[in-house]
């Protein structure tokens, strides 16, 4: 639906953005979408989403889909931003003939491309106020490259006019006309009305055999129509990712700025060039992070924490205060404040770490509550355990949460202690300040304060090595020489 209905005259103009990502990537050479395709850690299409939404309210942005729709559609349903089919991809012009109707509501379509994830609102505004002030039929973004090589280029009415003639794709383009390095971005402004009047005169003859959207400044102009240029702020944002190599030349770009970002905002990350750091990673002031350390998906890290180095840490919310030590993997879990993680301890989805535990060498949580200042220094495995605060989970002690078909759960109260090499065959309970002696395996609850051993008695037979061994030399033959 349109986002304003007050009378034409004196209303602010109605601003749809349309995004193209209806194309399957053939240079990718993926059986996967190429928008769907990751870099800084979500698909290529959700940044441009994340981008147009904070320009336009969700349901006047629009992807064009197609190849794949239905994974598409999923990736990026959630943000409420609505969707036109272009159920065969006949180019870029015929995406936008498609959207026809859904369009037709509006005075102005911004276009951008779901494979050119470093567009930003402020350049989407920009493009938006240039087109609302001047009131052309068509803007485009574009850009000075360096290296123009397969990207459209701009042909401007005279060298410092505004106006543009044509954009001549690199496939139909002279020898003279691909030396100019200024390139159409593929994010373009119309005037609605304008741009569905003339859409149908676009041809699909040319060396792809289809509806080429850049032919719409030629279409335009010829009508009589203005077409103009406005150059984006940086040409960094423009960059699309036509293959792998651009798209890993993208997501370093994105990172770089991410982790400038996160220094300005007081977080000290040595050697950044070596961190993986996701875009919507959130990090506290004063928190270091070590050289070789991925942060990846939505994981939110407190201020004062040291992450360090050889650490993969996903989805995971960390408290202020937190050490996590070297070659840590955290995928879903929580630890809170002031607790000590690690060298080489695996946290699980579900796993809740207290305050000021300590989570060490060799163990592994799984959908498991340690509470508060709670001890699992050495070569453990909880998984489905309740465990309270002051425990004490000696080296070696293994949950044992799976009968083969279901999982149970292990309560341990606050104050228990559970000696070293013990398992804990779940359902079972140790009750608050119970002792379980080393190597036991508990099938039965230990009542609160109680000892619970679990083990063959030992026995001991004096002099029985000492008899074997006389005997031994008894028989052995002497060793002639
Ligand atoms: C396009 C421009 C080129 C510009 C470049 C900037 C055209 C003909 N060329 O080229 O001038 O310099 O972008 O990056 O527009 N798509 C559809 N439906 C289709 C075809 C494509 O939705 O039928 C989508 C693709 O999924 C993609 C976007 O449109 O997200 C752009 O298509 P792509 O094939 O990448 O165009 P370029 O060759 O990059
Ligand atoms: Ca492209």
């Amino acid at each position: 639906m349109p986002n304003s209905k007050s009378s034409p005259s004196h209303r602010v103009p109605r601003v749809a953005i349309i995004i193209m990502a209806a194309g399957k990537g053939t240079r990718h050479k993926s059986k996967h979408p190429k928008v769907l395709h990751e870099v800084g850690g979500k698909p290529l299409l959700a940044h441009v989403v994340a981008a147009a939404t904070k320009v336009v309210p969700a349901p006047d942005v629009f992807a064009v889909i197609g190849h794949e729709a239905d994974r598409v559609r999923q990736a990026v349903a959630d943000t409420g931003i609505s969707f036109v089919l272009q159920a065969e991809q006949r180019g870029t012009g015929h995406a936008l003939m498609v959207a026809r109707d859904a369009l037709a509501p509006y005075d102005q379509v911004i276009v951008l491309s779901g494979d050119a994830p470093l567009i930003t609102p402020e350049t989407i505004r920009k493009l938006r106020d240039f087109h609302g002030a001047k009131r052309p039929a068509m803007t485009i973004l574009t850009a000075q490259l360096q290296d123009p090589t397969g990207y459209g280029r701009v042909i401007r009415k005279g060298q410092r006019s505004p106006d543009v003639r044509a954009i001549v794709e690199e496939k139909s383009a002279t020898p003279a006309q691909r030396k100019i390095r200024e390139i159409n971005s593929g994010f373009y402004a119309f005037d609605a009305k304008l741009l569905f009047e003339h859409i149908d005169n676009l041809s699909d003859e040319n060396p792809h055999g289809e509806y080429y959207l850049t032919d719409m400044a030629a279409i335009l102009g010829k009508a009589k129509k203005r077409v103009m240029a406005v150059a984006a702020s940086s040409p960094d944002e423009i960059l699309g990712s036509n293959t792998r190599a651009e798209m890993v030349e993208i997501d370093q770009r994105m990172r770089v700025a991410k982790c400038r970002q996160l220094m300005v905002d007081g977080v000290t990350i040595f050697y950044p060039q070596t961190c993986v750091i996701d875009c919507d990673v959130e990090i506290g002031a004063d928190t270091v992070v070590e050289p070789f350390v991925q942060i990846l998906g939505k994981t939110s890290i407190g201020g004062d924490c040291r992450i360090r180095s050889y650490s993969v840490i996903t989805n995971s919310v960390i408290s202020d205060g937190v050490s996590i030590l070297p070659a840590c993997v955290l995928d879903g879990a929580q630890v809170m404040k002031g607790a000590t993680v690690g060298p080489f301890s695996r946290l699980r989805p579900g796993s809740e770490i207290g305050e000021n535990a300590h989570v060490g060498n060799f163990v592994e949580t799984k959908k498991t509550r340690l509470g508060k200042g709670s001890k699992a220094n050495h070569l453990t495995y909880l998984g489905d355990a309740e465990i309270g605060a002051g425990v004490n989970i000696g080296a070696g002690t293994i949950t044992c949460n799976y009968d083969g078909q279901q999982k149970y759960t292990t309560v341990i109260e606050d104050g228990a202690f559970i000696g070293s090499d013990s398992t804990l065959v779940a359902p079972v309970k140790v009750g608050k300040g119970a002792y379980v002696g080393a190597a036991s395996c508990i099938t039965d609850d230990v009542p609160p304060d109680s000892l619970a051993i679990a083990r063959a008695n030992q026995i001991v037979k004096e002099g029985w090595v000492k008899a074997k061994r006389a005997s031994r030399q008894k028989s052995e033959k002497p060793v002639l020489g």
